[in-house]
């Protein structure tokens, strides 16, 4: 998964797949057009899934969703499968389901699609104005590989006294929310897992605040940010 829209270490997990004779399966639902090594998200394991919802760097009027692989057979089953396993109409062969991408959604998408790598470049703009201008010593900031192994789905930073902060930030009228608030083993739907702890997962769910970033954001909305997290001062180290 390459997640808050950076590429994972897709050498290294290559390099461990081909060892085990594995297949890889990427996330890239928050990393359109990142890319490592000049290669793009979705194009590095057997097959990808990308999202469409909304919310999503490229994000449709309503969910969608497409999946990329450069396996013929496997991309001819699939086609089958979205479409009740059927490749003809009224036989089929496999027991598929209905998941085809609908035609408006498409349509958005692919006028969106122009805009995709002029609304990346935004969003590295404020990510980079963050990196550069957030000094305040109580917020851990996140680090990139190089500069266009990110796509800044979203800018997530990390501080002891997260709760507080965002109370603060919110007084001042700027939204901050948390990806993700609960991990997966203490989520009810893994009961099995409720009662084992990983304790550098709980940290970071206790310690994760996303910081608004956006393709229409103004850069003076995010020098405000900036020096609000730079004034936090409660419980700067
Ligand atoms: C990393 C990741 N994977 C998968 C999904 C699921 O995408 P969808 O809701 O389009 O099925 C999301 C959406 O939130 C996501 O962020």
């Amino acid at each position: 998964m390459h997640l808050y829209g950076q590429l994972a270490d897709m050498p290294a997990i290559m390099d461990i797949a081909k060892c085990h004779e594995l297949l890889v399966l990427e996330d890239s639902a928050q990393a359109h057009g990142a890319s490592l090594e000049g290669k793009r998200a979705g194009s590095w394991g057997d097959a990808s899934g990308f999202s469409f919802y909304p919310g999503k760097n490229l994000g449709a009027l309503g969910d969608a969703g497409a999946i990329t692989t450069s396996d013929e057979a496997l991309a001819h089953t699939l086609r089958a499968l979205r479409n009740y396993g059927s490749h003809e109409k009224y036989k089929n062969l496999y027991q598929g389901i209905n998941s085809r991408l609908d035609e408006i959604q498409a349509a958005m998408l692919s006028v969106k699609l122009k805009y995709l790598d002029k609304e990346i470049a935004h969003r590295r703009q404020v990510a980079n104005a963050y990196l550069e201008g957030i000094k305040n010593k109580a917020i851990i900031l996140p680090t990139q590989e190089n500069d266009s192994a990110h796509v800044w789905h979203v800018f997530v930073i990390r501080c002891k006294h997260r709760d507080a902060l965002q109370t603060y930030l919110a007084e001042n009228g700027i939204q901050a929310l948390i990806h993700y608030p609960i991990p997966p083993h203490q989520q009810p739907a893994y009961k099995e897992w409720n009662k084992l702890s990983y304790l550098i997962s709980e940290k970071m769910h206790d310690e994760v605040l996303s910081l608004p970033i956006g393709p229409t954001m103004t850069m003076e909305d995010v020098t405000t940010i900036i020096q609000r997290c730079n004034d936090f001062w409660m419980y700067s180290e």
